[in-house]
C-alpha cells in the first residue's frame, strides 16, 4: 500500500494520505488535551484569554490537517514548509506562513528534497529565535528515504513556556525534535514532548474505515471479473508491486 504511486488516479488508494490525515488531526487533539490552556480567545467577565499559538512544521498531508484542526479550535496557527508551493495552502486554511528565508526543492512526485548543510543551519537558527513564542508545536517534516530532519534542538524546545507541548509526528523516523523519544510521551521542565508513533490506531474507527476503502479501491483495479489481472503496464500496479518474477512473453 505504501508503494502505490501518489498520482491523481490513485488518490482513493493513497493509504499514506488517509492515515496522515488522521494523525494530523489527532496530534492537535492530544496537544489541546495536554496543554493547561484554552485554545480559543475568550472574552469573559473574568477577563480576556489570549488564543494559543500553534506552529506546524511541515505542511504536507498531516501538517495541513493539523493546521485546519487547530484553527477550528480557535488557535492562531503559523506554519512552515521548505516546499514553496505550500505557502498558499497554509494561507487558504487560515494559517500564517512563517517565512524563515529557507526555500528547498521539490521532487517530481511533490516531495521535499533534503536541505543542504547551510540551509539546515539557517533553518535551525531562524527557528530557534521564534520557537519560544509558541505554546504548541506539531512537527511533521519528512524527506522520503532519509531520517527525519532534526529541526528543534533541546535548547530551543526548553526555551518554550512551561506547559507547552510538542507533538512530533516524525517520531517513527527519529523525530524532528532532539527531545523526542519514539513511542513515548516525555515531560521535561514543564514541557511535554509527544513521540507516539501510531496515532491512527488511537482513532481506529475512521482510520480503519479510510484504510479499508484504500485497499478496496486497489483491489478494484487488480481484480477484474473475479480474476486477478496484474497488468504491469499500469503504473499503479507496477509501482505497488514490491517484487515479482519476470515472465518471458
Ligand atoms: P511527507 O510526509 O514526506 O513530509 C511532510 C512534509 O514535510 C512535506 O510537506 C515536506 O515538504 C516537509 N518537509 C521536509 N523537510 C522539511 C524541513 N526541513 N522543514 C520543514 N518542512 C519539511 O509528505 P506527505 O505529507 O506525505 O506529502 C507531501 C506532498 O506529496 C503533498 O503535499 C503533495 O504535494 C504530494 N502528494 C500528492 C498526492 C497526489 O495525489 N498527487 C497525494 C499525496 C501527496
Amino acid at each position: 500500500m505504501e508503494s502505490v504511486p501518489r498520482i491523481t488516479r490513485a488518490q482513493s488508494m493513497d493509504a499514506l494520505s488517509s492515515q496522515a490525515t488522521v494523525a494530523g488531526y489527532k496530534a492537535v487533539v492530544i496537544a489541546a488535551d495536554r496543554i493547561p490552556k484554552l485554545f480559543p480567545m475568550l472574552m469573559t467577565a473574568a477577563g480576556t484569554i489570549a488564543p494559543v499559538k500553534v506552529l506546524v512544521i511541515g505542511a504536507g498531508v498531516a501538517g495541513l490537517q493539523a493546521i485546519a484542526t487547530a484553527r477550528r479550535l480557535g488557535a492562531v496557527v503559523s506554519a512552515f514548509d521548505i516546499r514553496p508551493a505550500v505557502k498558499e495552502e497554509i494561507e487558504s486554511l487560515g494559517g500564517i506562513f512563517l517565512d524563515l528565508g529557507v526555500v528547498g526543492e521539490e521532487t517530481e512526485g511533490g516531495y521535499a528534497k533534503e536541505l543542504t548543510a547551510a540551509q539546515r543551519k539557517k533553518q535551525q537558527a531562524e527557528l530557534e529565535k521564534r520557537i519560544p513564542d509558541f505554546d504548541v508545536i506539531v512537527t511533521t517534516a519528512l524527506v522520503p528515504g532519509r531520517p527525519a530532519p532534526k529541526l528543534i534542538p533541546a535548547k530551543a524546545a526548553q526555551a518554550m513556556r512551561p506547559g507547552s507541548v510538542i507533538v512530533d509526528l516524525a517520531a517513527e523516523n527519529g523525530g524532528n525534535c532532539a527531545l523526542t523519544v519514539p513511542g513515548k510521551i516525555v515531560e521535561k521542565n514543564g514541557l511535554t514532548v509527544v513521540g507516539l508513533t501510531n496515532l491512527p490506531s488511537e482513532m481506529a474507527f475512521h482510520a480503519s474505515q479510510l484504510y479499508s476503502r484504500n485497499v478496496a479501491s486497489l483491489l478494484g483495479l487488480l481484480v477484474q471479473d473475479g480474476e486477478l489481472k496484474l497488468n504491469f503496464e499500469d503504473e499503479i500496479i507496477e509501482g505497488a508491486c514490491v517484487t515479482r518474477k519476470e515472465t518471458k512473453s
